[in-house]
């Protein structure tokens, strides 16, 4: 097998026959947690933040930490990056010491930048345009409860919300790739970018999946085997609190919501969630929600990817299965 430098800069940087191999990958972490070590030494991997985190925190550093390795986590505050040192000299440095750079940053232009330089794999841990790392847990989540991997795409799925932030473009992108059925509601002015609707539909004709985006919560929900939200106000957004608090109330998950999807349809929360806003307690805290099982899998879901990822930099085929 001849070695490839690849990235995880958005969702689409897996094919679909690739994102399957990293989930049944995920999948082996799950049942042994030190399934694979490939950062045994420890060799490090760089874990960079410039917002905050919890989930991507702990299941990276216990993640990187499992696999063997040695997770250096960085925060905006206590790094040259957050004084404005640029991205590529910051990428020339930590390539040259760490196995791997894990970073949440704003715009996704950084991490591009941080991947053109870079010779270690780069992995975006959540930029303001997507969030893939916690796409893949999700479709490992679903993976789990509805049928296996291969199962996938037949499944339909209902992201309702802020249509317009990373975790819907995630979706939009990740279940184009797995060829299921998308359907994305939200607002008039929070609906995706017209360029990243063009791409998800492209890649769903090759995958024969499809994709809806609506302004409707109940068409995009109706008959799905999963439904998805997200808080109303993403991180950098604060400011537009009080503006955002009124548009986005037609697409609360609420139980009338739930009962419009298959009887026995997933409710799935990236987190932290706003309980009473873009999800009622009733159904967060219900028996359709799976949030538990969706955090525990950032963990398995990245330990893999990043497996993926160092088995086709170094050329070895026995740490992508
Ligand atoms: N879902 C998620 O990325 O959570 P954190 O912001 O806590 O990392
Ligand atoms: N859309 C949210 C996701 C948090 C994990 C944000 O960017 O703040």
């Amino acid at each position: 097998m001849t070695p490839e430098l690849r990235h995880m800069l958005r969702d689409d940087d897996l094919n679909h026959e690739e994102q399957k191999q990293v989930l049944e990958l995920a999948i082996k972490f799950h049942h042994d947690r030190f399934y694979k070590q490939p950062f045994a030494g420890p060799q490090a991997v760089a874990v960079l933040f410039d917002k905050p985190s919890t989930r991507t925190r702990s299941s990276f550093s216990i993640g990187v930490a499992e696999l063997g390795g040695y997770p250096l986590v960085i925060d905006k505050s206590g790094s040259q990056l957050g004084r404005g040192e640029p991205v590529a000299d910051t990428a020339e440095v930590l390539t040259r010491m760490a196995y791997g750079i894990v970073w949440r940053t704003f715009e996704q232009s950084r991490v591009e930048q941080m991947a053109r330089v870079a010779t270690v794999p780069v992995v975006n841990a959540l930029t303001d345009e997507f969030h893939p790392c916690q796409v893949l847990a999700d479709f490992l989540t679903l993976a789990q409860f509805k049928g296996g991997v291969d199962n996938l795409e037949n499944l339909k799925i209902a992201y309702v919300g802020d249509a317009a932030n990373n975790m819907s473009n995630s979706y939009l992108l990740a279940g184009a790739v797995a060829g299921m059925d998308v359907r994305v509601a939200g607002p008039n002015g929070y609906l995706p970018d017209q360029k990243i609707v063009e791409d998800a539909q492209a890649i769903a004709e090759t995958t024969g999946g499809s994709i809806m985006v609506t302004v409707d919560p109940e068409q995009a929900v109706d008959g799905v085997d999963c439904i998805f939200t997200d808080t109303w106000v993403s991180m950098g957004e604060e400011a537009e609190y009080a503006i955002r608090s009124k548009p986005f109330w037609p697409y609360q998950v609420n139980e009338r919501l739930m009962g419009l999807a298959k009887p026995d349809a997933l409710f799935q929360h990236c987190l932290p969630a706003y309980r009473g806003k873009e999800v009622t307690t009733g159904v967060i805290d219900g028996p359709q929600s799976v949030v538990w099982d969706e955090a525990e899998n950032r963990l398995h879901a990245q330990k893999a990817l990043l497996t993926w990822l160092i088995g086709k930099q170094r050329g070895d085929e026995s740490l992508l299965s």
